[in-house]
C-alpha cells in the first residue's frame, strides 16, 4: 500500500458509535498505531465511555459535519432510517477528496450518491462487516459507487481489516451477505446456545458446556478453511453404529439443515425489502 493510502487511513471518522459503529473503532485502535479516529453520535451517552487510553486518540466531534470536515474517511454506521439526514448533513463538506463508507444494510450506493448531490465529492463504498468485529474477527464484504476507484475500495478494505477479513463483492451480492454474515452470525449464536444447552441438559456445568460447544464450533470452521469439506469432516467423525451418525440422524429428520439455509434465505428477503427505494 502506498504512503498516500496510508495517510488517507490515519484520519478515520465514525458517525454513529453504537454496537457496529464502537466495534470498529477499537478494532481500529488495536489494530492501526498511528490512526485518529473522529467521532459523532446522537446519543451522548454511546460517547461516554471513551476510557483514558481513547482519549488520546479519540476526538469528540459536536457535529456530523465535523466529523466529516476533520476526516479522510468517513465510515457512516447509523441506522439504514437515519443514513439520508446524515449524508444530507455532511454532504457540504463532502469534497472530491473524501470518501464516505456506509455499513448500513439495506442502502445502496446510488441512494447514497444522490443524498450527496451534485456539488461535492461522491464516493461511497458500501460495506457489510458484521458484529464479530467486537473480537476482530469480523467478515465484511465491500462494494464501490458509480463515483469510487479500485483505490478507493482498497482503502476502504485496508480499513475493515482491522477488524477481520474482507471479501469485495458485486453490489447485488450485498443483501444476501447481510442475511450470511451481517445476521448470520447470530445464527451461529443460537446454534452454539443450543449445543451448550444439550450438554446442561446431560449435566455439565454451563460454563463448560458454552466453552466446549464454542471450541467445536471453531473447529469445524477451521478445518472447513483449511480445506476439509464439511461431509468429510461428518465421514471423519460417524463411525458405523456410533454417537455422530446418531445425532446427524435427529438434525436430518428435524429440518435442521433446511432450517438453517431457511434462516439465511429469510433475512436476505429481509434485507432485499428494506433496499427498496426509500421516499
Ligand atoms: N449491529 C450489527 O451487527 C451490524 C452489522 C452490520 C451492519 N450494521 C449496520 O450498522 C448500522 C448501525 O447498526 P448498530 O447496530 O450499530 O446500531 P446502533 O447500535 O443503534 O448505533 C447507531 C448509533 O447511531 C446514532 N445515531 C442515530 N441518528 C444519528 C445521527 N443523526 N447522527 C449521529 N448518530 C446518530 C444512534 O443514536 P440513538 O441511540 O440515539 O439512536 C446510535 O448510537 C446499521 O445501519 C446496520 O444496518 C449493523
Amino acid at each position: 500500500m502506498n504512503e498516500e493510502k496510508k495517510a488517507k487511513e490515519k484520519r478515520i471518522g465514525i458517525i454513529g458509535v453504537g454496537n457496529i459503529g464502537m466495534a470498529i473503532l477499537r478494532g481500529l485502535l488495536a489494530a492501526e498505531p498511528e490512526v485518529k479516529i473522529f467521532v459523532s453520535d446522537a446519543n451522548p451517552e454511546k460517547l461516554r465511555f471513551f476510557d483514558a487510553d481513547m482519549e488520546s486518540r479519540v476526538a469528540i466531534c459536536k457535529s456530523n459535519e465535523e466529523t466529516a470536515k476533520k476526516s479522510e474517511v468517513v465510515i457512516l454506521a447509523v441506522k439504514p432510517n437515519d443514513v439520508r439526514g446524515v449524508v444530507e448533513e455532511i454532504a457540504p463538506v463532502m469534497n472530491e477528496e473524501k470518501m464516505l463508507i456506509s455499513i448500513a444494510a439495506g442502502v445502496p450506493t446510488g441512494a447514497i450518491e444522490e443524498y450527496l448531490g451534485k456539488a461535492g465529492g461522491r464516493k461511497v463504498i458500501r460495506a457489510m462487516p458484521n458484529i464479530g468485529a467486537r473480537v476482530r474477527a469480523a467478515v465484511s464484504a465491500t462494494c464501490k459507487g458509480e463515483y469510487a476507484e479500485d483505490e478507493d475500495e482498497e482503502i476502504a478494505k485496508g480499513i475493515l481489516s482491522a477488524i477481520g477479513e474482507v471479501h469485495s463483492v458485486k453490489e447485488s451480492d450485498m443483501d444476501v451477505i447481510t442475511g450470511l454474515s451481517g445476521s448470520g452470525i447470530a445464527f451461529f449464536a443460537a446454534v452454539i446456545d443450543a449445543m451448550a444447552d444439550g450438554g446442561v441438559y446431560e449435566g455439565l456445568p454451563r460454563d463448560l458446556s458454552l466453552a466446549i460447544a464454542c471450541e467445536t464450533a471453531m473447529g469445524a470452521a477451521k478445518m472447513i478453511r483449511a480445506g476439509d469439506k464439511p461431509s468429510e469432516i461428518e465421514t471423519m467423525t460417524a463411525s458405523p453404529g456410533g454417537t455422530t451418525i446418531r445425532g446427524l440422524y435427529v438434525m436430518e429428520s428435524r429440518g435442521v439443515k433446511a432450517a438453517m439455509m431457511e434462516a439465511v434465505i429469510e433475512a436476505t428477503r429481509r434485507a432485499r425489502e428494506i433496499s427498496k427505494p426509500r421516499k
